[in-house]
């Protein structure tokens, strides 16, 4: 039960890193001694060193040797942005070593947890798997998929009905139905994306506004706001849209094909906006250049590993009919009006 307790700390509290850390792995780790934790630490962000790292060297007491490390992902063993976490583990005697799943990066894969081992630490594990595999979904579906974790979530009418015919915007959740979505799927993905027609109908601000998750940072409560991402091919999103015009442009991304106008790209450029240039496939973003793109770290981008698919329809649609999404989720309008 000690081992689930702690480990259900470590899970809770990475989630304090969504949204920081680009393309890795939300991790947090704690040390314990005689049942109490003594220290912990997480991976702050991308490029940063681990969360066992920074644990272990900022640690000013000596360690003992039935001190034990709680971790939700298995030690990393490679020299990638920072050096392996087995060496500090080592370094600093740990013996004593608990982890919630195995990482699924090639370069570690079990080879972190045979290394402690080999060197005479006790590793247990996997720890509350479940609990981190869905933590870490998108980290897993960037390494065993080469895309982004994708949720796709509607909201609809009873009779089903998710958008007004004539174009104007169609409101369908109630309050507390947006808390719930802010807090639940907008706070837990790296970004939102939803199809141009949905910026020119609804002019969406598309954060998480009604979010009831507050995470201290540095002792600063910090509510986490996810990037913005609009599919349009031909570039034909207002400037007014207040996605490309609000003080927030630097979390927005539009997803565009090579052949849309120059001049609008270096508008919204210039506005702090990033610009993909992405194939078409006949009339369609070619979906390995897309997820290529979304996930590959670049100067100051850090890639990402999940999204929330917003809509309208035809991005539904498109989502759907290419096996491109992982889990629905339904909103239907309670109140019979
Ligand atoms: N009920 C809800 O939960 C909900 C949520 C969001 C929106 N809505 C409503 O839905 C309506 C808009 O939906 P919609 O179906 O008309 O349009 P949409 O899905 O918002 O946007 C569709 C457009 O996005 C571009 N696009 C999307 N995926 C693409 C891909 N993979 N490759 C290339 N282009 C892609 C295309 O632009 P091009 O046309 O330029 O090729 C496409 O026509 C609005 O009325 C809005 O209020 C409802």
């Amino acid at each position: 039960m000690a081992h689930e307790f702690f480990m259900h700390r470590c899970i809770e509290r990475a989630k304090e890193t969504q949204g920081r850390v680009g393309n890795g792995a939300l991790v947090w780790s704690v040390l314990v001694r005689e049942g109490k934790i003594i220290a912990e630490a997480h991976h702050r962000a991308f490029g940063l060193p681990h969360a066992e790292r920074s644990l272990l060297d900022g640690i000013e007491q000596k360690i003992s040797s039935s001190d034990i490390l709680y971790v939700n992902m298995e030690p990393c063993c490679h020299y990638g942005k920072t050096p392996p976490c087995t060496d500090i583990i080592i370094e600093k005697g740990i013996k004593h070593v608990v982890y919630g799943m195995r990482d699924p990066d090639q370069r570690v894969a079990g080879k972190g947890i045979e290394l402690l081992k080999a060197a005479g630490i006790e590793a247990v594990g996997p720890v509350l798997l479940p609990e981190c595999e869905r933590l870490n979904r998108g980290f897993v579906s960037v390494r065993n998929k080469g895309r982004p974790w994708i949720t796709l979530k509607r909201a609809q009418m009873r009779d089903g009905t998710t958008a007004n015919t004539g174009g104007a915007r169609l409101m369908i959740t109630s309050q507390e139905q947006n808390v719930w979505s802010h807090t639940f799927l907008r706070s837990t993905h790296d970004a939102i994306l939803v199809g141009v027609r949905t910026v020119t109908t609804d002019d969406p601000v598309l954060d998480a506004r009604f979010s009831s998750f507050d995470y201290a940072q540095d002792d600063t409560q910090i509510r986490y706001q996810p990037s913005r991402i609009v599919l349009d091919p031909h570039l034909r999103i207002p400037m007014r849209a207040k996605v490309v015009s609000d003080s927030h442009t630097d979390r927005t991304m539009i997803v565009t094909s090579h052949v849309a106008n120059e001049k609008c790209k270096e508008a919204l450029r210039m506005r702090g906006v990033r610009v993909l240039e992405v194939a078409m496939d006949s009339d369609q973003l070619d979906w390995k250049d897309l997820w290529r793109q979304l996930i590959t770290p670049s100067n100051d981008y850090h890639g990402l590993t999940s999204i929330l698919v917003e809509g309208g329809a035809k991005t539904w649609d498109i989502f759907k009919k290419a096996g491109m999404v992982d889990e629905e989720v339904i909103l239907t309008r309670c109140d019979p009006s």
